[in-house]
């Protein structure tokens, strides 16, 4: 992100104008430039855009008073002008601060790339963004440089090929994160796993030639009003062991790591917007892989918590790495555990790949959590729990079953298992989130471009700071 953005009052020299524009404005347009516009076409459509050579402008379609198309407007206008060959560009900002913070996390997030692996890059000039209005909205600019580059860090690390980022390494990135923004780390290896007595994680982890982590990350301001325990599947790849996936299916697993990065990407955020509310970030970092000594179809395991699990299918892994750290996090006595992972493809197919999945027992708080999400910018929307699902995990031989006896509603019936391990007192403490879908963008859309999104990052700083502020 090497983009200068400033607010400024007066209408400034650039290179090109970026004009949003609805059917309303084009009316408006003097006759000559109307007339260019109306012989090629152009309509002024949501996400239409020309670019007038003449004039230098480029006006892109918008709906002007919806706040989600100006984010998606800002972050498409600013990939067509990265195109050209420009330094710098203008576009007329808003008179309200919300549409300015849209505005400028689709700028950011729309600019991002990721070409780590790439040798033949094709250079972009771009570097200066007048937002014309009339104040500087510092503290909205900050906001969003800081909440885009915890999305964008979010999106790196799940990009990063599974070879590269293995759960060691990832051990590594948090505590490199933490030393540059001043968190506590703690990385618990094997012998803490044994010592923990988190045999969900060893068996997940067994057959992995990568070494398993469990990762600890932590926010402890002075005067702290509540703490708050994120989390995260950290699965930096997920084969689906001896239950093993499709190759077509396969291809994009290295982003089963997509809740544990997002919680990282959180962790970095809330360092550095400093609110007065303890965060603790935990992640179960692993492989899910084959081999001889592999955990298999028909073990039952022991959990963290004691209960006893009968494996019914291998690659229902995450559940189980979230089982153990669950119950690690309710030993912290948080006020609030959030949990984020790409858990089911059911998730996927039930909500569409743009949205995920909030559940949980407490129900105003799944309320408060799918507002604050919807008002970050991220889809998300409640599956609801219910006692007729909940039987569907009974196991034979053990006390539940790692999947269910139907295929249908898998997604919840995923996050009942996970919610079997959250003791009575937390019941109403807790939510899980299942990025499944978002997670991994296949096909651009919104400020998304291909690859890792860092789906879940903006909602749970927002739902940290809601809390924070006592809401
Ligand atoms: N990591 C997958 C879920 C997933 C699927 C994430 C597609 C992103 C995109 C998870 O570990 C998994 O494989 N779940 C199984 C569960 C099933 C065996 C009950 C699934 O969804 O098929
Ligand atoms: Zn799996
Ligand atoms: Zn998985």
């Amino acid at each position: 992100m090497n983009l200068n953005i400033k607010f400024t009052k007066e209408n400034i020299k650039s290179d090109i104008e970026i004009v949003f524009i609805n059917q309303e404005l084009l009316k408006k347009l003097p006759k000559n430039i109307a007339g260019i516009l109306s012989l090629q076409n152009f309509n002024a459509k949501d996400g239409e855009a020309i670019f007038l050579q003449n004039d230098k402008i480029l006006y892109y379609g918008a709906i002007l008073d919806d706040i989600d198309s100006i984010r998606e407007a800002g972050a498409k206008a600013i990939r067509i002008a990265k195109k050209y060959n420009i330094k710098s560009l203008k576009i007329n900002g808003f008179e309200d601060s919300n549409f300015n913070y849209a505005l400028l996390i689709g700028i950011l997030l729309g600019d991002y790339e990721f070409v780590d692996y790439k040798n033949n890059l094709t250079k972009t000039t771009l570097k200066d963004i007048f937002i014309i209005a009339k104040k500087d909205y510092k503290d909205e600019l900050n906001k969003a440089m800081i909440v885009a580059s915890s999305v964008n860090l979010a999106r790196n690390i799940v990009n990063t090929p599974p070879q590269d980022c293995t759960p060691i390494a990832l051990a590594d990135i948090a505590k490199k994160i933490a030393k540059d923004s001043s968190l506590d780390c703690k990385i618990g290896d094997i012998k803490f796993l044994q010592k923990e007595k988190m045999e969900l994680i060893l068996s997940v982890a067994r057959a992995s030639t990568e070494e398993p982590r469990f990762i600890e990350i932590a926010y402890k301001p002075k005067k702290s009003k509540k703490r708050i325990v994120l989390v995260g599947k950290g699965l930096t790849y997920d084969s689906g062991g001896l239950s093993l996936k499709p190759a077509d299916f396969m291809t994009t697993m290295k982003a089963d790591k997509g809740g544990g990065c997002a919680v990282l990407g959180v962790m970095q955020a809330i360092a550095r917007l400093k609110p007065n509310v303890e965060v603790v970030g935990i992640i179960g970092a692993t492989e899910n892989m084959i081999g001889g000594n592999a955990y298999k179809p028909d073990d039952i395991l022991k959990s963290r918590e004691g209960i006893m699990i009968e494996v019914k299918n291998t690659d229902a892994e995450g559940r189980l790495v979230l089982a153990d750290c669950l119950s690690y996090a309710q030993d912290l006595k948080p006020d609030f555990i959030i949990d984020l992972a790409t858990l089911t493809g059911a998730c996927v197919v039930g909500l569409g790949e743009y949205t995920s999945g909030i559940m949980g027992y407490n129900k105003k708080l799944n309320k408060e959590f799918e507002k604050v999400a919807s008002k970050s910018g991220e889809l998300m929307a409640i599956l609801p729990f219910n006692r007729h699902l909940e039987k569907l995990i009974d196991s034979k031989n053990a006390d539940i079953s790692n999947v269910s006896s139907t295929r249908y509603g898998g997604a919840i019936t995923a996050g009942i298992f996970l919610g079997k391990f959250i003791r009575k007192e937390y019941k109403d403490k807790w939510i899980h989130l299942d990025i499944a879908g978002p997670a991994f963008v296949e096909k651009e859309w919104d400020i998304n471009s291909f690859g890792a999104s860092g789906a879940g990052v903006r909602s749970v700083v927002e739902f940290v700071l809601k809390v924070a502020n006592g809401a």
